[in-house]
């Protein structure tokens, strides 16, 4: 029970997750039988549109608005309630507001959900509310209530990627000298920030994370989480295999596999090292892993 002392200190947020729409009880999703077929292919592409972040000045992986507006429509009603733990600029907020589904996100790092917060103030109402708070994941426990979350959807970072000046390997000849180069893009050096992590280390924390959020969500709510594979000392890093088996270990049942095909968006990618290597074959594609909480 809450004592009085509880309730000033609470966290807790008071925010929509109940169904407004008028859907049938059975269905997942808003979505009409033909949109619903049309989307069950499972090699994915997104276009940029103009209130996408591209700067990488302002934050080096922010994802198109058009993913999770994709994850949002075939894996909630209008009025549930979505999370994205790890929100950067608050591209998931945006596409929340976009189709009326109220969406709180967290973040380390103040800019960004200052900006994350900025951009929901710039999108038209939509009846629901979508908030930006700046804690560390490992907390979201304290702000929600357990069986609220419909959808959780998430790019976190992939783990130590980005701890690294950048090579822009990708790119040919003269485009790779430029203003990004050598740069180091990583989110914080904060030592909570997963960004900062070897992948053991971050697999069991990104782990312990979604762990917490489990009982916060509904039964057959959707987890949906982006994530390369990587190389690091010249060895392949298959993160992806560790989000599976960190997020089965935290007691999530994967569902799909679906691959985000970005040969429509990498800059003229080139093949590095020919014809010894062919590092690049890593910048055409990105996983997006669907799991849900078992009924
Ligand atoms: C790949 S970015 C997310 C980008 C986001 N999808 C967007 O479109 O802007 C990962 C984010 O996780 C944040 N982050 C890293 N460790 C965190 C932690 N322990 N708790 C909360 N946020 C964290 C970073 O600051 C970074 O903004």
């Amino acid at each position: 029970m809450r004592t009085p002392e509880s309730l000033e200190t609470s966290k807790r947020i008071v925010i929509g997750h109940r169904r407004t729409c008028d859907c049938p009880q059975s269905h997942i999703n808003c979505l009409s039988a033909k949109e619903w077929m049309q989307s069950q292919i499972a090699v994915w592409e997104f276009y940029y549109e103009a209130r996408d972040i591209r700067d990488k000045s302002v934050h080096p992986a922010a994802f198109p608005i058009a993913l999770p507006l994709k994850c949002i429509s075939l894996f909630s009603h209008r009025g549930e309630l979505v999370l994205d733990p790890f929100v950067g600029t608050g591209t998931t907020l945006v596409a929340a507001n976009d189709l009326g589904r109220n969406a709180v996100g967290f973040d380390l790092k103040k800019e960004y959900v200052e900006l994350a917060n900025r951009r929901v103030e710039q999108t038209q109402g939509s009846g629901t509310d979508q908030i930006a708070l700046c804690d560390d994941a490992r907390n979201i426990p304290e702000y929600l209530e357990e069986d609220t979350i419909t959808l959780c959807v998430t790019s976190p970072p992939y783990a130590n990627l980005l701890n690294r000046s950048r090579l822009n390997k990708s790119m040919r000849g003269d485009l790779r000298k430029d203003e990004h180069y050598l740069e180091v893009q990583q989110y914080s050096e904060d030592s909570r920030d997963l960004g900062t992590m070897e992948i053991k280390a971050y697999a069991k924390t990104l782990g312990g994370i979604f762990g917490n959020i489990l009982p916060l969500m509904r039964p057959r709510g959707h987890c949906v989480v982006n994530m390369t594979d990587y190389w690091w000392k010249n060895k392949r890093v298959p993160a992806h295999l560790y989000v599976i088996h960190a997020l089965q270990n935290a007691g999530y049942e994967l569902r799909n596999t679906i691959i985000w095909d970005r040969r429509n968006i990498v800059n003229r990618a080139g093949i590095f090292g020919w014809p010894n290597n062919y590092i690049t074959l890593t910048t055409t594609f990105e996983y997006i892993i669907d799991f849900w909480k078992p009924a």
